[in-house]
């Protein structure tokens, strides 16, 4: 992994001279092409799923700890942009003691977050990926001052994963950079329900340095979240077709990456992100999270591939705004059809510059 800091991810944190301990992660935010959708026991994934890690959008996260009265630990802040936030406070805060029992070492100590985006909140961009994530890796990091001996990297951040999973599923995923995989399948050896790993060396070079545009279409909060969509997934109709074809999509995707083939890789990533939305679209209640912009951005899309020939396709999160995924060597031609073709649909003419990223940085 490369690392603009020195420092090394499993370096013990700083502690000042008048005990407070700090630590400092930046962790990236993911897009699924092979989406998680559906949930059981303590946010396993009812179907595995693989995604690429993000480099510009990202989460600084610093964490600040005073030793306490055993037991007396608490989150006693939390910081988002400068500016306190008690509903960021609330929801780490759980998290935070939802931990207690895996790391006892959290309950005597007061925690202070501060975090910051690169990224505009609601912008399409999985915040709850980049911040859970960044919060689990200083977690780890506090987690080596009380182990006999320290875990190594491979350890680390399969811990990491690990906690981060446990925070939002998808942040299990950010801990490493480039493609991850997440949920047990016969198709990636070592591959786990509790934890991600990285499968970049079954990665052709072709895959390398893919970009993504983040087209953005609307950044209102969604009007169903995630965790309903998960949650309405448990008596859907057709959950186990799901989970079916998200196994053979996953193995689909894996022979284009490893193979370089970009039409079978778009083909399964625009699969994916359709389906997932028809699993919305087929709940009970069923909703909609794409807007006519957002089907106005995909045919355009299409009738550009079929135009131009240049490998470019469309993935989705649970939201209305739309990821262009695209060859490096294709980004002059890919921006020009943006900006004259795209823009016009996208919210305030906005759309975010992205690419496959590095992984976490340990700050300090
Ligand atoms: O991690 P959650 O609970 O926010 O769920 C993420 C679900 C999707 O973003 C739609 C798919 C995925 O695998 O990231």
């Amino acid at each position: 992994m490369s690392s603009s800091s020195d420092l090394a991810l499993t370096a013990l944190p700083e502690i000042q001279h008048d005990g407070t301990i700090r630590v400092t992660w930046q962790s990236p935010s993911n897009i699924a092409l092979v989406k998680y959708w559906g949930k059981y026991g303590t946010q396993l994934p009812a179907n595995p799923s693989l995604s690429l890690t993000l480099k510009h959008a990202v989460t600084i996260m610093e964490l600040t700890a005073v030793p306490v009265p055993k037991g007396a630990g608490n989150l006693s802040a939390f910081y988002f942009e400068n500016k306190i936030n008690a509903s960021f406070a609330e929801r780490f805060g759980t998290f935070i003691r939802s931990l207690y029992p895996a790391f006892p070492f959290l309950a005597d100590l007061a925690i202070t977050l501060k975090s910051h985006n690169t990224f505009p909140h609601s912008a399409g961009i999985a915040s709850s990926a980049s911040g859970f994530s960044a919060l689990a890796l200083c977690i780890s990091s506090l987690q080596q001052m009380f182990l006999p001996s320290p875990m190594d990297e491979g350890l680390f951040l399969l811990s990491a994963s690990r906690t981060a999973r446990l925070g939002s599923g998808s942040a299990c995923r950010s801990v490493y950079p480039g493609y991850s995989v997440w949920g047990e399948t016969p198709v990636f050896k070592g591959s786990d329900n509790e934890w991600a790993i990285t499968i970049n060396n079954k990665i052709h070079s072709a895959f390398e340095n893919v970009a993504d545009a983040v087209l953005l279409v609307n950044t209102q909060a969604k009007a169903v979240s995630s965790s309903q969509g998960h949650a309405l997934m448990q008596d859907h109709p057709y959950r186990d077709a799901r989970v079916l074809q998200a196994g053979h999509n996953l193995q689909l995707l894996a022979d284009s990456l490893k193979k370089g083939d970009w039409d079978n890789f778009m083909m399964v990533t625009e699969n994916e992100a359709l389906s997932l939305h028809a699993l919305m679209m087929s709940s009970s209640p069923g909703y909609m999270l794409m807007n006519p912009q957002t089907i106005g951005i995909i045919q355009r899309v299409r009738e550009y591939r079929l135009r131009t020939s240049t490998p470019v396709c469309f993935t989705l999160d649970a939201g209305p705004n739309v990821h262009l995924l695209y060859r490096p060597e294709d980004k002059q031609e890919v921006t020009r059809f943006i900006k004259n073709e795209l823009t016009a649909l996208c919210e305030n003419g906005r759309w975010i510059d992205d690419e496959a990223g590095n992984g976490p940085i340990r700050l300090n």
